[in-house]
């Protein structure tokens, strides 16, 4: 997630900006960059890479410059870049600015400019941006940025400085947080308070469609539409650990809440309910080539890799094509058979696993057209691909794989849906899909809002020493990530299985100490999910159930039930996979494990 921090005081910024961007590494850049003010005009210096790189940029600068700001950037359009780093500026060097967040119609706004005569240098949608304020500045940089933002739709946190003005910073939000801090003599603006702490700990957190302006007596706080906004000063009491988790006692468990807020960025844009498709044009397919698909390889690995199972059921009844899920390390060194009607999809959080590469570059070799489905832009898979898909579930810091997996299988149910839509979905069963896609965010903070009751259970198990997790269809894929969060953060043995698949051995297993996940909702295999629970129980097995709300009937047949909301079939695993998420965090934690950091884990495995 991008990060922006501003100063304009009595002190010399540089330090104090650079100090507060590596306040903010922890959320996640590829790139970094500065613009400082001084009596000579405007400076900017940015950089791809760490913030140690725009340090060394910045050695040898003389700057007698006590007013900028500074930003790292998470890319969302535009490769990681020193070009599409910001700070970005008009043409004129005049005005600087920098932006967390997505300007969704910039590409209307940038034909509008170009028609002006606006030349654009980079291939970002925060350029537009600058080049706006510039079209409407006259003598005052606040009343140009409120007129530059009633064009836009999209969301941002922006801050933004002119060598016109060279006291003043105006900061705004629409959907990116942006806080405001007070000092003495000076004042500063930042993503989050943990740029600042070490100056100020007396903030004013602006909402959305509010603007400040920002000088080194004080802040003025207005709407967008120009009416003026009192809000008292707050003191934080929080520690810099606790604001760089928001909280959260691990980045595993925020990232785990923030689901219901992010999920919304992987189908944001790219629902069109009119005609009940979904619009995907990074896939950089025309419809017939679409069409003409007659074999589907999905290749990924761990949680991705369940991610692609669900894919498989999903495009195979939605679609009716064949879908073959391959683990990448196997895919590689087989010699598999592809022609030029084969479409394979590599899904990858971090877009740098070493297996999936290989195996993507393998395919791509034998003539596949290959897509990649990855969280991180610019990565290696994302720039090796034919076209693609980004997840947009910003930076996933814990190890084990949350919200990157919610947001895959998201965008792996557009892509089902699209191709359904382009062979035999009508358009209502295309619209009842998309309805239902909508939901999921606000479904996801139901369940989320249930957390305490699953807490519970994990006081009751975390000393077991094997768990059993059960599904059947699309939800055992949910079953196989059940036990993988279970196992790579509690190092406790848990094992994913077919429900059906459970009498041809593991039943042995079974016993009092032994406890079993089954993910049991009112689906056409109930009934079958239900057996297999009765033979649990005549094991004396334990059986955590996850259960379709206003089942009562399962609630006497099991230990435990944790219900989910309805939702179309094909998209319960979205739902089903957060209360097992919060169970592995809990008993982990309860076990005293590292959570975020898993012993021998790495976040992204770029080896063999
Ligand atoms: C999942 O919690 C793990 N972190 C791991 O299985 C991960 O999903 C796998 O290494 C694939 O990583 P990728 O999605 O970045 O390719």
């Amino acid at each position: 997630m991008c990060g922006i921090v501003g100063y304009v005081g009595h002190r010399q910024a540089m330090p104090i900006l650079i100090n507060g961007l590596k306040r903010l590494e922890y959320r996640g850049y590829d790139s970094a960059g500065i613009a400082l003010m001084s009596e000579t005009g405007l400076t900017v210096a940015k950089e791809s890479g760490k913030i140690a790189r725009l340090e060394q940029a910045l050695a040898d600068m003389e700057c007698d410059c006590t007013h900028g700001m500074a930003h790292t950037r998470w890319a969302t359009h535009g490769e990681p870049s020193q070009l599409n780093a910001h700070p970005h500026t008009d043409s004129d060097h005049e005005i600087a600015l920098v932006h967390n967040g997505i300007i969704e119609n910039y590409r209307a706004l940038r034909e509008f400019l170009g028609r002006q005569g606006f030349i654009f240098r980079t291939e970002t949608d925060t350029e537009v941006l600058v080049h706006l304020i510039r079209f409407h500045y006259k003598d005052n940089l606040t009343d140009a940025v409120r007129a530059a933002l009633t064009q836009v739709d999209g969301t941002y946190g922006i801050a933004v400085v002119s060598s016109r003005h060279p006291r003043v910073i105006v900061a705004a939000r629409m959907g990116s947080p942006l806080v405001l801090g007070r000092g003495d003599g000076e004042n500063f603006v930042a993503s989050d308070v943990s740029a600042m702490l070490e100056h100020t700990n007396k903030v004013v957190y602006l909402t959305d469609g509010e603007i400040a302006t920002v000088t080194s007596e004080g802040f003025d706080v207005t709407t967008i539409q120009n009416v003026k906004i009192d809000r008292p000063i707050e003191e934080v009491s929080w520690t810099l650990d606790q604001i760089e988790k928001e909280g959260y006692d691990h980045f595993m468990l925020k990232e785990i809440h923030e689901q219901s807020r992010t999920l919304p960025n992987a189908f944001r844009g790219r629902l069109n309910w009119d005609e009940g498709i979904p619009r995907l044009g990074g896939l950089n397919m025309q419809i017939d080539e679409l069409r003409r698909i007659k074999r589907i390889i999905i290749t990924a690995c761990g949680t991705s890799w369940h991610a692609s199972l669900i894919g498989e059921y999903q495009i195979e009844e939605l679609a009716r094509v064949p879908v073959e899920v391959e683990y990448a390390s196997e895919f590689r060194y087989r010699s598999p058979i592809i022609d030029e009607n084969t479409l394979l999809f590599a899904i990858s959080q971090s877009g740098e696993t070493a297996d999936t590469l290989a195996a993507m570059r393998e395919a791509k070799h034998r003539g596949a057209t290959v897509l990649g489905l990855v969280n991180v832009v610019g990565s290696t898979i994302a720039r090796e691909s034919d076209g693609g898909v980004y997840i947009h579930a910003g930076p996933e810091i814990g190890v084990a794989s949350t919200k990157a997996f919610t947001h895959q299988v998201m965008v792996v149910s557009l892509i089902a849906t699209l191709l359904g839509r382009m062979r035999h979905l009508s358009v209502q069963q295309g619209q009842e899909i998309i309805d239902a896609i909508q939901k999921i965010p606000d479904q996801v903070q139901e369940i989320l809002e249930a957390e305490e009751q699953v807490k519970q259970i994990a006081d009751e198990y975390y000393k077991a020493n094997n768990f059993l997790y059960l599904g059947r269809g699309i939800n055992f894929p949910t079953a196989l990530e059940g036990a993988l969060k279970l196992k790579e953060i509690s190092y406790i043995h848990a094992e994913g299985y077919p429900a059906a698949e459970m009498k041809h051995g593991p039943i042995a297993l079974i016993d009092k100490s032994m406890p079993v996940v089954v993910i049991a909702l009112q689906d056409p295999v109930y009934d079958k999910v239900m057996s297999n629970i009765a033979e649990v129980r005549a094991r004396k097995g334990k059986v955590i159930a996850i259960a379709t709300e206003g089942d009562t009937e399962i609630a006497e047949r099991v230990n435990h039930v944790i219900y989910i909301p309805k939702t179309n079939r094909l998209l319960t695993p979205l739902l089903s996979i957060i209360p097992l998420q919060l169970l592995a965090y809990h008993i982990a934690v309860m076990r005293g494990c590292h959570v975020d950091q898993p012993r021998n884990l790495a976040k992204s495995v770029t080896v063999e």
